[in-house]
């Protein structure tokens, strides 16, 4: 099989298909595809205090492991965490839950969470260089985008700045990365925490060697540190130091516990930047996964960008934690406004034909065309087998248009009939550096492709030839300085202002490993993210370092930030900030700028909790009286979701609904080195469907003659408490969810009997989340149990709310978990028994209706989990639904569920719901479970 380098696909097709998964499909999964390490948990501890609330002598970690031997756990140690401030505990596997349920119980503990395996990171689009000719660059894109080209040309490049990078390694002898590795290089320092072979499934063999074997964190390490090359461009901070933290083998992927692992390292050898090309959309909120920990280095002072994700196809409400963090820069990618490109020739003297590529593809000589369709709007061109009267096509230039299946997919079609040489062309705007292994190939636009297909259904016997020896040309992008369509949006589920900022990302040169050909043009949020730590270095080398520096970072970035546009048309509104941020980084005011605005964003929340009126301060570092007039921009209002509450996918709409803002006062005189206040009051749009949670934002725009800085603000215009959770509707099985199947695959509608005796004996529940939830509770209850008479939405169970979320927030041991391929992982099942709780009645409301949820108590719980994301429509992305089975008849604690009768009930917290309120929990009751196994 070949591999592809670019794994597009059809991301140009991007209308969602009903009934996209088959149910029948899903029992059967394999235990490969386990998101969860089985038997693996990380433990958080609290620093042991004594009597009088001082730190006591005692260590939480001998505590830790001597109380669970006293107690006769089966465990053993992966990794120990012990950095102080920031964090203290320890990766543990354990040998059944009963021992995770001994873990839970254990002094000290603070919260467990089990170990996620993190796939690589992926460029969305990928393509080398060949190493035959070099030829430089007149000008490079994004350096000129964004002041950065300005700042070098002021000698400002990053000098005495260190920064990590969290990655695949780096090929560190390349010889724009330095030539070498230790101290006097560029690359001075690092660690590989996994070793080459590993996989995410095999033990990490660790050295103090982190050579790139991948790509991506070569290329990551060329956006910040490249130095001038044959190309002639650099890298945004090329005299800084680097370290590169590999966590990652060749293939395959890493595990949770090696980032925090490697994120510790990085925070203890002092950087002052840390950037992470990496992140999980599936949580989307600040909490939850490793973004506490990111967000409590970045609170120290280290200023630490992360990537949004490529993930704006699967719509709002969807960005990656940790970028979720709350000290962390989210960044966003926009398009370069350049593509490099070479020209094919054309026999019929038509003018050349610009194709993506910085170096002439191999096609020799002069070759006659072949287009696998006549018709320029064909769906699925070359999506399947040619017919048998195809000509061996090794002679020909073959024209393929995109869409309707991948490119490797079109590839594979044609080469059955012996094809070399591919060009595609494309069926929307976005050009693609596409390189496909083992074949030529390069892709042209849509209105040259057109062009072609009409010249050969007109048999114009036009032929083409690729010059080999031409310098790269460079031509504006028709999508130059607009965000990047895989760009994620958010916000956060809890409203927090993400992404934060946005940079160059989308055809982005840079290195890659010798063995690579040395070059190359990737696209990616995993791009905009290095370029964000190498502007961080320029201001920080400008402005001096330092906490308070490094914290008013982001701030600098986001108030000099410019406006994205959402489309080449002038009359179309601003691009929302919930995909762009505060804007295209402009480093260069970033570091030059005299006016200082702050707080530089305004979180405000939904219309249940926003308050209008926010105070801004303006500090005016310049040494002469500054003017300022204080007006209003607005960006484009998002409708995020349709009529079913399933989210859009990019694009987005938007339309022109704004918040009305006034300000007080709206002009400003400020003295040179002082400050000023103005308060702005917000009221978000009206004539608005709050229903579909619109999303406003725009900026309040502070200028003067010399300075224009901006207050970036998002706020949602609805309710998030009126979010549904569960998706009920047919829109992706064909049947209305949550549902359990059985034995055979079947939907179970009446009650149905499990006795554990085959791989697939137990009910196995399948649900979609339409929404993000703070908690979610799988539990056993009586057969006998009714949801109330207001029907599914709501449970009165005042007895049985989740029960961690009820207990002292400080010692609650909580359990983060999203509960996706448990069954098929022989993972324990469950999260850890919380506390001690069951049946209690704990507000003492005593429910009015009879025949209540609220008289039965719960039975046993399952599975509880912590801020969890909502799934997407789709299906190859692994996030389309949750699925949870009980593969062994146990409870979470693993205590063995006695033979009866049962229903089973998930109920999952609305977004800023009271989690001690049962009606502010989404709710959904199964059919009746007969539990029957032979003891
Ligand atoms: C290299 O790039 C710089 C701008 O970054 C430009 O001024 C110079 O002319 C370029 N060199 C060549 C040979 O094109
Ligand atoms: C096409 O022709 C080439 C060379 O003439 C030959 O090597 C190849 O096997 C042919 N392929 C097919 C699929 O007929
Ligand atoms: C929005 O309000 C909710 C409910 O009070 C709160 O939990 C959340 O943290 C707020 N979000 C932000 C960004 O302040
Ligand atoms: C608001 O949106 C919902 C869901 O799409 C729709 O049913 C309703 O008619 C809309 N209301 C208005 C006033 O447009
Ligand atoms: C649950 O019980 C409370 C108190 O008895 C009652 O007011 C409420 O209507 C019931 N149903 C829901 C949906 O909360
Ligand atoms: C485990 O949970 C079940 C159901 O809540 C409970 O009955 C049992 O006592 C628990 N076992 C332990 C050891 O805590």
């Amino acid at each position: 099989m070949k591999s592809f380098l670019a794994t597009l696909a059809a991301a140009a097709s991007l209308s969602l298909v009903s009934a996209a998964v088959d149910v029948h499909s899903l029992r059967y999964q394999t235990k490969d595809d386990s998101k969860i390490v089985p038997g693996a948990y990380i433990v958080e501890l609290d620093q042991p205090v004594d009597a009088l609330g001082r730190r006591s002598g005692e260590n939480a970690h001998d505590a830790l492991y001597s109380s669970l031997n006293k107690r006769g756990a089966k465990w053993s140690l992966r990794r120990q965490y012990d950095t102080p401030g920031i964090y203290l505990g320890a990766a543990i596997n354990v040998a059944s839950e009963k021992d995770l349920s001994t873990l839970a119980d254990t002094p000290h503990v603070v919260s467990i969470s089990p170990v996620y395996r993190r796939p690589r990171p992926k460029p969305v689009a990928s393509r080398r260089l060949s190493t035959k000719d070099t030829h430089a660059l007149k000008s490079f894109a994004p350096h000129v985008m964004t002041g950065v080209d300005k700042l070098h040309a002021e000698g400002i490049r990053g000098k005495g700045i260190k920064i990590a990078i969290i990655d695949t390694g780096v090929d560190y002898l390349h010889p724009a990365l330095g030539k070498g590795f230790g101290p006097g290089f560029k690359v001075s320092h690092g660690k590989d925490f996994v070793g080459d072979d590993y996989t995410g499934y095999n033990d990490p063999v660790p050295d103090n060697d982190p050579m790139d074997c991948d790509g991506h964190g070569t290329h990551v390490s060329g956006i910040i540190g490249a130095n001038k090359n044959p190309y002639n461009f650099t890298g945004v901070a090329p005299e800084s130091t680097l370290g590169m933290y590999k966590i990652f083998g060749c293939v395959g992927d890493t595990v949770d516990d090696v980032i925090i692992a490697a994120l510790l390292k990085a925070y203890h050898d002092q950087h002052d930047i840390i950037s992470l090309s990496l992140g999980d959309p599936t949580i989307g909120w600040s909490e939850g996964g490793i973004g506490p920990i990111v967000s409590r280095i970045a609170a120290t002072g280290v200023v630490i960008t992360a990537a949004s994700a490529n993930v704006g196809e699967y719509g709002a409400f969807y960005v990656a934690s940790p970028s979720t963090g709350k000290d962390v820069i989210s960044v966003a990618s926009v398009e370069s406004t350049q593509l490099i490109v070479q020209y094919i020739k054309l026999s019929n003297g038509h003018s050349p034909i610009p194709y993506y590529s910085v170096d002439a593809v191999n096609i020799p000589g002069s070759l006659p065309l072949y287009a696998t369709s006549t018709d320029t709007t064909v769906e699925a061109d070359a999506c399947s087998a040619l017919p048998e009267s195809t000509p061996n096509l090794s002679k020909y230039v073959v024209l393929i248009r995109r869409g309707g299946c991948s490119f490797g997919d079109k590839a594979d079609n044609v080469m059955a009939h012996g094809a070399k040489y591919i060009l595609y062309y494309n069926n929307v705007v976005d050009p693609v550096y596409l390189q496909i292994t083992d074949f030529v190939t390069a892709m042209i636009s849509q209105a040259d492709g057109e062009y072609l297909v009409g010249q050969y259904a007109k048999k114009a016997n036009l032929k083409l030839s690729f010059p080999q020896d031409q310098t790269p040309s460079l031509i504006a992008s028709p999508l130059g300085g607009l965000i990047s369509s895989f760009s994620a949006y958010g916000p956060t589920w809890d409203l927090a202002f993400k992404p934060n900022v946005a940079a160059p990302g989308g055809n982005i040169l840079s290195t890659l490993p010798r063995s690579q050909e040395s070059y190359g043009v990737n696209s990616g949020t995993s791009m905009a993210t290095p370029f964000t730590a190498g502007a961080a270095a320029l201001i920080l080398q400008k402005r001096g370092k330092g906490k308070d520096n490094a914290l008013a970072v982001r701030g600098l970035l986001q108030s000099t930030g410019k406006a994205v546009p959402s489309s080449k048309k002038s009359s179309d509104p601003l691009q929302t900030l919930a995909q762009a941020g505060a804007g295209l980084l402009n480093v260069y005011e970033a570091v030059h700028g005299k006016t200082v605005v702050t707080p530089a964003q305004l979180a405000l929340n939904d219309t249940a909790y926003s308050k209008p009126e926010h105070t801004i301060t303006i500090k005016n570092t310049s040494n002469k009286v500054q003017k300022y007039k204080i007006t209003h921009v607005p960006a484009g209002t998002i409708n995020p979701f349709d009529s079913h509450q399933q989210a859009i996918g990019y694009p987005v709409p938007l339309d022109e609904h704004y918040a009305k803002v006034t300000f007080k006062p709206s002009t400003l005189e400020v003295q040179p080195g002082k400050s000023a206040k103005f308060v702005a009051t917000i009221h978000p749009p009206t004539g608005v469907n709050s229903t579909i949670f619109p999303v406003y934002s725009g900026f309040l725009k502070v200028a003067s003659a010399d300075d224009s800085v901006h207050v970036s603000y998002m706020g949602v215009a609805g309710k998030m408490k009126d979010m549904k959770i569960w998706d009920r509707t047919p829109d992706y099985f064909g049947d209305s969810g949550p549902f359990l199947i059985d034995a055979e695959g079947n939907i179970q509608t009446g009650p149905e009997t499990y006795r554990w005796q085959s791989d697939t004996d137990y009910p196995a529940l399948v649900c979609r989340m339409l929404a993000g939830s703070a908690v979610v509770s799988i539990d056993l209850v009586s057969a006998n149990t009714k949801l109330d008479a207001r029907g599914v939405d709501s449970v009165n169970a005042t007895a049985n709310i989740p029960r961690s979320t009820l207990a002292n927030r400080r010692h609650h041991r909580r359990l983060s978990h999203n509960f996706v391929d448990l069954s098929s992982s022989g993972a324990p099942e469950g999260a850890a028994s919380m506390d001690s709780m069951d049946g209690r009645r704990l507000d003492g409301r005593a429910p009015k209706e009879t025949n209540t949820f609220a008289k039965l108590p719960v039975v046993g719980n399952l599975l509880e989990g912590h801020y969890i994301g909502r799934n997407t429509d789709g299906t190859s992305d692994e996030n389309g639904y949750n699925y949870f089975a009980p593969v062994t008849p146990t409870f979470a604690n693993g205590t063995a569920i006695p033979n009866g009768k049962y229903k089973i009930l998930i109920r999952a917290l609305k977004v800023t719901g009271d989690p001690k309120k049962e009606s502010d929990y989404d709710a959904w009751l199964s059919p009746v479970v007969i539990v029957d196994y032979e003891n």
